[in-house]
């Protein structure tokens, strides 16, 4: 089956109202990060190969902004502006994973 993208980024930027208790990606900046991702994403000759989408709620509230990248399955939380350039050149060119930015839960962090 062939593949029309080698790997998608999805970043939450979904917005609840001020004073939710599980909070949201949107307030802490997920739009912003997700065009500059895409930005940074095109400069690197990536456009065509490598897609950045905008997600509604990715369910990792608490540690957004969340995103997530295939077809690794690599969940990153609490992604910055300061962070796309290594998501970019580490994981989006070379499918290297940003340690510092797993989510607790993912899979390679546990037992690591
Ligand atoms: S609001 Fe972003 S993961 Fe839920």
């Amino acid at each position: 089956m062939s593949q029309r993208f080698e790997r998608h980024i999805f970043v939450c930027i979904n917005a609840r109202e001020p004073g939710h208790p599980k909070g949201c990606c949107a307030s802490k900046g997920g739009a912003e990060v997700a065009e500059a991702l895409k930005v940074a994403a095109y400069e690197q000759g990536l456009k065509g190969r490598v897609r950045v989408n905008k997600a509604g709620c990715l369910d990792a509230c608490a540690d957004g902004i969340s995103a997530v990248v295939y077809p690794e399955g690599v969940w990153y939380r609490g992604v910055t502006l300061d962070d796309v350039d290594e998501i970019v050149a580490r994981t989006l060119v070379a499918g290297e994973i940003v340690e510092r930015l797993l989510a607790p839960a993912h899979p390679r962090k546990a037992g690591a």
